[in-house]
């Protein structure tokens, strides 16, 4: 069966909408879709009990360490991955969720997030992403079916980029937007590669990545991203 059609270019919020709600809420994720995205990206890290939880950082704006405490400790805003993705699976929402698992070693982080993004059965519109590509390779081996993209905030060699994403199987690269140069867009697109360019917050680089035939934006600022429509 052929795969339905992604929005093109696909237009998500950088963490939800941060600069209405608190990055990473599930507020955060609503304005975004509210204001015209078709979806959002967010981080998934795990805590001492084991939940998988949605933050950026290891540690709480008060100093505290992710990794050291547990669900009830946290925040009500702080949502759960399931949370999140029951979220994504009732609105509609394109997703993509960033694994910031960021050493190259893999453990159970990573199967445990694919099973929970299978349950919800979200299809095509959940891509997983990671800047480390053992967890992608951990990702690729354990759920094939769920898309891949390779994050990359520096200029790697084109062969060896090209390696990499042959040996996470990724259906997408995801680089910093200042990385994207008229070569970069022309190896992705002959090697079939989508790109998703983050953190796009001006308009003259949401124009200059649309004349690229950029695959996905992904920004702080909802009404910046929908001048994608109009350029
Ligand atoms: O996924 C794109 C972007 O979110 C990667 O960087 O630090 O904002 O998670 P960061
Ligand atoms: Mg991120």
């Amino acid at each position: 069966m052929p795969l339905s059609p992604l929005p093109q270019p696909l237009l998500l919020g950088h963490r939800g909408s941060p600069r209405q709600f608190p990055e990473n809420t599930l507020a955060s994720f609503q304005a975004a879709l509210e204001a015209g995205l078709d979806g959002v990206e967010w981080d998934v890290r795990r805590l001492a009990d084991g939940e998988l939880v949605i933050h950026h950082d290891a540690e709480l704006k008060d100093g505290r360490a992710l990794p050291q405490m547990r669900r009830p400790d946290l925040p009500a805003s702080v949502p759960t991955l399931d949370q999140a993705l029951a979220w994504a699976a009732d609105t509609g929402a394109y997703v993509n969720v960033e694994l910031k698992f960021e050493s190259a070693k893999v453990d159970d982080r990573v199967g445990r997030s694919l099973d929970a993004i299978r349950a919800f059965g979200l299809g095509r519109r959940v891509i997983v992403s990671s800047f480390m590509p053992t967890q992608l390779l951990a990702a690729r081996q354990l759920a094939p079916e769920i898309e891949r993209g390779l994050l990359i905030h520096r200029t790697y060699p084109a062969p060896l980029l090209a390696l990499a994403m042959r040996l996470t199987g990724s259906a997408a690269l995801h680089p910093q937007h200042q990385l994207i140069t008229p070569a970069l867009a022309q190896q992705a697109k002959r090697a079939g590669w989508r790109i998703n360019a983050w953190t796009v917050n001006d308009g003259a680089d949401v124009a200059r990545l649309v004349a690229l035939g950029i695959d996905g934006l992904i920004g702080d600022v909802p009404q910046v991203l929908k001048q994608a429509g109009g350029v």
